[in-house]
């Protein structure tokens, strides 16, 4: 057998279901490059996501909405080159399905091709019906994403939690059925009070993951610069920081420019 890669088992959409079914949780975090990805996968995740997110965090936008559909392929290419073990799903930027299914379908093709990646996510619920069949149909698998939805923003005008009226409440569990009747493999829950969420993932079979939804769901997501503590403006209170980076990475770099300015770096020994 060629050697050089460990045998592992894939997380599929099926092992998801089956996780959900076996009362396991999920792990999700997003990665948008070659080497994070490499570190996330070998350290046990279930599902990578190339988030769409890539244009906060990477590009330095305010929104989301900037991001094309090239710039996406090409961190989903960057992150598909380091997975072994994890499901990948990548984004459906904006813009690019919420016109016609075709558009949608054609979208979800070149990620698929062009990227390597396993599944796509699309922002919405009924209002995108046809656009998520219609990829179905083509056998690529389709996570929903409902709650704050951040493609949205200018729409919520803030990033406040959502559905906390009954209403809007009523609506996101409708949704939630439907996403689960059209054939998503699963669905994110982004920001919503942790009851409804917890109701959410009881009345659908396929996995729940939330971000700012409780504990009651399938599983969660963060932003992994977000947990990592790579900037220090973002604390919403779902967030826990897993290091503190900012500070880390600060230290370092000063460090380093310490070292070179007083002529200490380099040494004889690294040197040729
Ligand atoms: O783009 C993203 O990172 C996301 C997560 C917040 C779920 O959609």
């Amino acid at each position: 057998m060629p050697s050089g890669k460990k045998e592992v088992k894939k997380v599929t959409t099926h092992v998801l279901q089956e996780m959900k079914r076996n009362g396991e949780k999920i792990a999700m975090l997003t990665a948008y490059d070659y080497t994070m990805a490499k570190i996330i996968d070998n350290s046990g995740i279930d599902i990578i996501l190339v988030g769409d997110s890539a244009s906060n965090v990477m590009a330095g936008h305010e929104t989301t909405l900037p991001i094309t559909l090239d710039q996406m392929i090409y961190h989903a290419s960057s992150v598909i080159r380091a997975i072994n073990r994890a499901l990948v799903v990548v984004d459906l930027p904006f813009g690019t399905y919420q016109g016609n299914s075709k558009e949608a379908l054609n979208t979800a093709i070149r990620i698929m091709k062009e990227s390597g990646a396993h599944s796509v996510k699309m922002e919405g619920g009924k209002e995108i019906k046809d656009s998520i069949e219609r990829i179905l149909t083509a056998g690529i698998p389709v996570m929903g994403h409902l709650g704050l939805t951040p493609q949205s923003i200018y729409k919520f005008g803030t990033y406040t939690v959502r559905a906390k009226e009954k209403d809007e409440a009523q609506h996101l569990m409708e949704d939630a059925k439907l996403l689960e009747e059209y054939g998503c493999f699963a669905i994110v829950l982004e920001k919503i009070p942790a009851d409804l969420a917890a109701k959410v993932a009881k009345s659908v079979r396929i996995p729940v993951i939330g971000i700012g939804a409780g504990g009651g769901v399938d599983g969660q997501v963060l932003v992994t610069h977000d947990m990592l503590g790579m900037n220090t403006e973002f604390s919403p209170r779902f967030l826990r920081r897993y290091m503190n980076l900012y500070a880390d990475m600060s230290a370092a770099f000063k460090n380093y420019i310490k070292d070179v300015k007083s002529k200490d770096f380099p040494n004889k020994k690294e040197q040729y």
